[in-house]
């Protein structure tokens, strides 16, 4: 989501005369973007800011702090001698006139930090600034309504708005055009996705409608997405991925505990058997889909009992591979507000530490599975061990590394799997 905000900004910035340059010491201008979901990316982004101090000691350059960082603790960073700018993830529009503003009076530091109930970047086409040319990320929606407990996401990113159908098949088809094999459609709940057509509102287009027409912009345009929600997942999205080849058979799914009385404490609205029936559904309908999840460990009052309901839920699914994190209380939440952060730090890493080892011995039996099978896998460039090897991903987003001598980024290949570790399948090319 963040990469994707760059590029809308580097977008907004390049028709101001700006580009992006490789080295900080070429910098005129420094924008960091910012994300506080867990307490440990903010504290990386203070550290950067007093290296941009030491920069600005001997040379005039002008440092501002975009996303979500800027929208919770504006005042804070606007008192860090290093900062220029504070700019929330609604207000990039406004970039031009507050770098501005600051070249004629460097001393006038500048704030923008509304957040809007219609702001999608829309008409916005991003410069894209990944390296491999082959893969590509779309956002779709903005912001949440779904206030999980723990999460900062609603507060920092605002409500939540879908963005023009229209708007998004361009942007795929365009890319396309540019040579890109694999549109990533992004938002914190896509299932929820629903856009009215402001001229006809009896006109809509929902997500499974979404992914249909961006899979058919080209049959070799992969469509992947992310992140789905257990409460909202529909079958109908189910049957769009079936029905088109080039949708990704991949699922995100986070269930963050397998523990009915946590679930119900963060304000996730299922519980452990709601969350099982989608899985089984996923699996009725997408029998070969790879699921991925997102767990937190020692969220507030977690016991050992709740705990083992989320190894339990993890032997059950079997999940290819999760995001695992131990709970990070953030200011503000329903969480921080009301409920306690009891569970001892060393029980938080114990606890975690259990889960990412089960997960990586699921994620290699998961991964042995595929020895012997053949994929079709798009190549997004050279290993990085072994420059003589390329990777790619299957369907399911497994990484795949292979010898393919003649073939390069952006093309598919058919390989078989013939041995594999808990992160990556090892194969040899077919065709
Ligand atoms: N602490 C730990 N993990 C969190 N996440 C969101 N908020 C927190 C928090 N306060 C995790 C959730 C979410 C993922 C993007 O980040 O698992 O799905
Ligand atoms: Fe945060 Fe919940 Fe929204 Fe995800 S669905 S962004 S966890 S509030």
């Amino acid at each position: 989501m963040n990469v994707y905000d760059s590029e809308v900004v580097l977008s907004i910035l390049k028709k101001e005369g700006y580009d992006l340059c490789e080295r900080l010491e070429d910098a005129d201008l420094i924008l960091v973007n910012t994300c506080s979901i867990r307490e440990n990316a903010e504290q990386r982004v203070w550290g950067r800011l007093d290296r941009f101090l030491q920069e600005k000691k001997h040379r005039k350059v002008l440092v501002g702090v975009l996303g979500c960082m800027a929208e919770r603790i504006k005042q804070d960073l606007l008192s860090h001698p290093a900062v220029d700018m504070v700019v929330g993830p609604d207000s990039y529009r406004e970039l031009p006139t507050l770098v501005r503003a600051l070249s004629e009076d460097a001393h006038n530091k500048q704030m923008e930090i509304a957040l809007s109930m219609t702001e999608t970047y829309a008409d916005i086409e991003p410069v894209r600034m990944d390296k491999n040319g082959v893969t590509s990320f779309i956002s779709i929606m903005r912001g949440c309504n779904n206030m999980c407990t723990y999460c900062i996401v609603p507060y920092v990113r605002g409500r939540e708005r879908s963005r023009d159908p229209y708007t998004i098949v361009q942007e795929a088809t365009s890319l396309y055009n540019a040579g890109y094999k694999e549109v990533n459609l992004l938002g914190q709940n896509v299932d929820s996705y629903l856009w009215k057509d402001p001229a006809n509102p009896t006109k809509s287009v929902n997500f499974a409608q979404l992914l249909e027409l961006v899979a058919l912009v080209a049959p070799d345009l992969r469509v992947r997405f992310s992140t789905s929600h257990p409460k909202d997942m529909s079958n109908a999205v189910l049957y769009s991925m079936a029905m088109y080849p080039n949708i990704c058979t991949h699922i995100h799914l986070p269930v963050q505990s397998g523990s009915d009385r946590m679930l119900e404490k963060m304000n996730r609205k299922y519980d452990s058997a709601t969350y099982l029936e989608r899985i089984d559904k996923i699996r009725e309908i997408i029998p070969d889909a790879a699921i991925t999840t997102d767990i937190i460990a020692g969220f507030c009052s977690e016991t050992e009992e709740d705990h083992q309901a989320t190894i339990e839920l993890m032997k059950n699914v079997k999940f290819d591979s999760a995001f695992m994190f131990q709970y990070s209380q953030r200011p503000n939440t329903k969480a921080a507000r009301h409920f306690e952060d009891d569970v001892p730090l060393e029980t938080k890493t114990r606890r975690l530490n259990e889960i990412i080892e089960l997960q990586s011995a699921i994620s290699l039996e998961r991964n042995k599975d595929c020895i012997g099978k053949i994929y079709e896998v798009l190549i997004e460039g050279t290993s990085k061990r072994d420059s003589d090897q390329l990777f790619g991903r299957t369907l399911g987003n497994k990484v795949c590394v292979f010898s393919a001598p003649g073939y390069k980024a952006g093309d598919y290949a058919k390989v078989k799997v013939e041995s594999c570790t808990s992160a990556t399948l090892i194969a040899t090319l077919i065709e």
